[in-house]
C-alpha cells in the first residue's frame, strides 16, 4: 500500500483560538455563500438553552464548522476526492463547507480599497464565522498553487482584522506523484503561521494518490481513509479543546 505522509510540524504559538460557527455544506462549484449562509440551521439549538442555575451541563458540545479551500479547480481532482472524503469522514458534530476560492479575483490592492468584490466579502465572512480551516491542496512547483495563495492573500486583509489571525487549521494534500506535497503544505504552514493562524501539528500528504481512488473517482483506499478520519477527530478534538466551539467570542483579531 502506498505510504502516507503524516508529518509533524511546529504548531504557531497564537495562544486562544476562537470563533463563531461557519457554514451548511455546499459544494465547491456552488453559489458563493454569503454571510446569511453559513450558519448551521439548528446546529446550536441545544446549545441555545442557558444552563439552568444548579443543573449538570449536559448541553452536546456545539458544532464545529470548517471552511474548506481546495487548490484544484479541475474535473477528477485528487484533492477534491480527498475534500470529498473528508467531508464524510469528520466525525460527528463537525461540518465541512468548500468556498468557491475559484471565483475570487486576484488580489488587488485598489480593488480591495474599494471594499473589495462580494465573493472576497463572502470568503471574509465565512472564515470569521467558521471554527477553523481545512486546506486541501495539490503542490504546484514546489509550491502551493496560486488559487490557493490568492484566497491566503485576500483574507489576511485587512491587517487590523484578519479573519485568519488566531484560526486552526488543518492542511492535506494528495499529488498524483511520488513527493507527498510536502512543499505545498510546508509552504502553507509557515505561510498562515506567519498571519497569525494555528497550524495543526499533524498534516496528511498523499503520494501516489491516482492509485488510492476507485473507478468512480472517490478515495477508497480502506487504510486511507482510516488515517483521514483519525486526523479529522483529533483536529476535531483539538479545535473543541482549545475553546473555539464553545466560546465563539474567545478569538481575538490580532491587530
Ligand atoms: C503546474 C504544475 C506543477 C506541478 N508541480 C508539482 C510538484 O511540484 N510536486 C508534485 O508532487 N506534483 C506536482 N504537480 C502534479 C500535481 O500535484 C498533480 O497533478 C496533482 O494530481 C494535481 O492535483 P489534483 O489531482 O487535485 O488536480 C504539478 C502539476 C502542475 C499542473
Amino acid at each position: 500500500m502506498t505510504k502516507l505522509s503524516v508529518s509533524n510540524a511546529v504548531p504557531t504559538s497564537v495562544p486562544g483560538p476562537g470563533s463563531a460557527p461557519a457554514s451548511e455544506s455546499t459544494p465547491a462549484s456552488g453559489p458563493v455563500p454569503g454571510p446569511e449562509s453559513v450558519s448551521l440551521a439548528g446546529a446550536d439549538s441545544a446549545n441555545a438553552d442557558a444552563q439552568r442555575p444548579g443543573t449538570p451541563d449536559v448541553r452536546p458540545p456545539r458544532a464545529i464548522r470548517l471552511v474548506a479551500l481546495l487548490g484544484s479547480t479541475r474535473r477528477g481532482s485528487l484533492n477534491g476526492a480527498l475534500l470529498g472524503a473528508a467531508r464524510v469522514l469528520s466525525p460527528a458534530g463537525v461540518a465541512i463547507e468548500a468556498f468557491p476560492i475559484e471565483r475570487l479575483p486576484f488580489y488587488d490592492a485598489d480593488l480591495d480599497a474599494r471594499d473589495a468584490t462580494p465573493e472576497v466579502r463572502a470568503l471574509r465572512a465565512a472564515i470569521a464565522a467558521s471554527d477553523g480551516l481545512l486546506v486541501v491542496t495539490p503542490e504546484y512547483n514546489h509550491s502551493l498553487p496560486a488559487v490557493v495563495k490568492n484566497a491566503i492573500d485576500w483574507a489576511s486583509r485587512p491587517p487590523a482584522a484578519a479573519p485568519l489571525a488566531g484560526r486552526p487549521v488543518l492542511l492535506m494534500g494528495a499529488t498524483a506523484g511520488r513527493s507527498a506535497v510536502k512543499y505545498a503544505l510546508g509552504h502553507a504552514h509557515e505561510i498562515l503561521g506567519f498571519l497569525g493562524a494555528r497550524a495543526f501539528e499533524r498534516r496528511l500528504g498523499i503520494p501516489l494518490a491516482g492509485q488510492l481512488v476507485d473507478a468512480a473517482g472517490d478515495l477508497s483506499d480502506p487504510a486511507l481513509r482510516a488515517e483521514l478520519a483519525a486526523l479529522l477527530a483529533d483536529f476535531s478534538a483539538w479545535v473543541r479543546a482549545s475553546g473555539v466551539a464553545d466560546d465563539p467570542g474567545r478569538l481575538e483579531v490580532a491587530a
